[in-house]
């Protein structure tokens, strides 16, 4: 599907610049992927979190799901969140890993997108329908 490139900027407009911020924060000393993610809700509070890693590896947590945690704990409702962007320095933006992917679907609204950016001109799109096709969602 081919999202509408108004709203896609919008989300830029207003989400790529906390998400830079935030991968400023990234603790990264093992891959060197400096991640930064960035949602906003209804009301246009913006939360964004970055990737933080463990020198035991499989317990680094990324930024997507930091930036949905931080929203959930400040008592966003689930399933409000049009949009994320999600930032990574250099000219080449990085996907969602597949985790992500599972609850960014969970969390977010119907129909919600995310973007990926850089320091270049490249993004990419998608509603998270596209990034998580027939996803599992429980009961
Ligand atoms: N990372 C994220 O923060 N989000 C993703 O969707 C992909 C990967 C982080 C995790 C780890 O700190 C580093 O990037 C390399 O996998």
């Amino acid at each position: 599907m081919a999202l509408d490139p108004e709203i896609v900027g919008a989300a830029l407009k207003r989400l790529r610049a906390p998400a830079k911020a935030a991968s400023g924060n990234a603790h990264a000393p093992y891959s060197g992927f400096h991640v930064g993610a960035a949602v906003a809700d209804a009301r246009g509070a913006v939360y964004a979190a970055c990737n933080v890693e463990s020198a035991s590896y499989g317990l680094t947590q990324c930024a997507e799901r930091n930036a949905l945690g931080s929203a959930i704990a400040a008592g966003v409702r689930p399933g409000t969140l049009e949009a994320m962007v999600i930032y990574l320095p250099g000219e080449e933006p990085i996907p969602p890993c597949g985790a992500c992917r599972q609850v960014m679907r969970e969390l977010m609204a119907p129909g919600a997108i995310a973007v990926t950016c850089c320091d270049g001109a490249a993004i990419q799109a998608w509603t998270l329908e596209e990034l998580l096709p027939d996803a599992f969602l429980g009961r």
